[in-house]
């Protein structure tokens, strides 16, 4: 798969055997591959615990009281990286924002020396998004029984909590996934925020996951879940769908931006706009993972519209990162009391 060359570790399944302790619990949360109904479920009832209405004081408790959280992005963020940061302060731990930007590993020091350095310093969950592939799983292999890795985004193939917090949303909104058609369009080919959500959304049954790219961005076979339906044209794809998710393109990750279509020729093909709202389900719902480009993938009114949901998913990134961090703790072997 082209940027998401394994440099590391890191095959599904070492990936899968890594999340879960012998008891099977959460330890690290690594990717949505195989993680089954039930522990999505569990994480999602736990989430909703965490939420409380807008305008009221958000939902703190002391599960992480004594706890250290340590964020190590070397990739941008907005919304994964704060909704972390306000997730581990609200449950009570102390938030280290390592920034790598003048950090060792800028001045040559290998990842897992900068691991070893957060151990040392008696870090308990490490919360990593890097641009290569199998850098979480790399790191939760390495480090000590003590500590947890939560993957916030790898390279074009993982990203757990989006998915957890993309259906949580749908749950409020739709109740049952084994009914739902759920339309994602754009970058497929790039886009970990697809294939998490997708493996998420076949786990809890839903029978119809249409994937809609330009040709220039269809994934290489095997890489999204099988039961995903790849279509080229958008009319087609958002027909009848009770969730519909448009995604940016990753001009980050495409070698060769010439081999995609303009700012204009998407916006005109594939960018979702007020008018495709009719071909939908009549209560279908809007949903972004962000950053948004308005006017390209999404027409700014649509993303403004009684259809769209995309500040609900960025109030449930926190109540969802809040019950990941929650669970994981429960996991760490720590040799005092908890
Ligand atoms: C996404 C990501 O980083 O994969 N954003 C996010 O975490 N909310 C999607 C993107 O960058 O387009």
């Amino acid at each position: 798969m082209s940027g998401t060359r394994s440099f590391l570790i890191a095959s599904t399944a070492e990936q899968t055997d890594l999340q879960l302790d012998s008891q099977g619990n959460l330890r690290h949360l690594l990717t949505m591959h195989n993680l089954e109904q039930q522990h999505i479920t569990m994480l999602l009832d736990k989430a909703e615990t965490y939420l409380s209405d807008i305008g009221k004081k958000p939902v703190r408790s002391t599960t992480l009281q004594g706890r250290t959280v340590a964020s190590l992005f070397f990739e941008p963020s907005t919304r994964t990286r704060t909704s972390f940061e306000l997730a581990a302060h609200r449950l009570g731990a102390d938030f280290l924002n390592l920034n790598v930007n003048t950090s060792s590993r800028r001045k040559g020091e290998s990842l897992l020396d900068t691991v070893y350095t957060l151990q040392a310093m008696q870090v308990d969950v490490l919360i990593v998004r890097d641009a290569q592939t199998g850098v979480p799983a790399y790191i939760a292999n390495h480090a000590n029984e003590f500590i947890s890795v939560l993957n916030a985004g790898e390279s074009t193939i993982a990203h757990p909590t989006q998915a957890l917090l993309d259906l949580l949303t749908i749950r409020q909104q739709k109740k049952d996934f084994e009914k739902l058609t759920v339309a994602i369009i754009g970058d497929i080919k790039h886009s970990r925020v697809a294939r998490s959500t997708s493996e998420a959304l076949v786990t809890m049954g839903a029978p119809d996951i249409r994937l809609i790219c330009p040709e220039s961005l269809t994934p290489e076979k095997g890489t999204l879940p099988s039961q995903a339906k790849i279509l080229h044209n958008v009319r087609d794809g958002i027909s009848n769908a009770d969730v519909i998710m448009p995604l940016r393109i990753q001009r980050e990750r495409i070698e060769n931006l010439a081999d995609i279509p303009t700012v204009d020729q998407y916006y005109a093909n594939y960018g979702l706009k007020s008018s495709h709202m009719s071909l939908a389900a009549p209560d279908a719902i809007v949903m972004h993972p962000g950053p948004m480009n308005r006017g390209i993938e999404i027409e700014s009114k649509l993303a403004d519209s009684a259809a769209s949901v995309i500040q609900e998913q960025v109030k449930n990134g926190v109540a969802v990162r809040m019950a990941v961090l929650a669970a994981v703790i429960k996991s760490l072997n720590y040799k005092d009391s908890k």
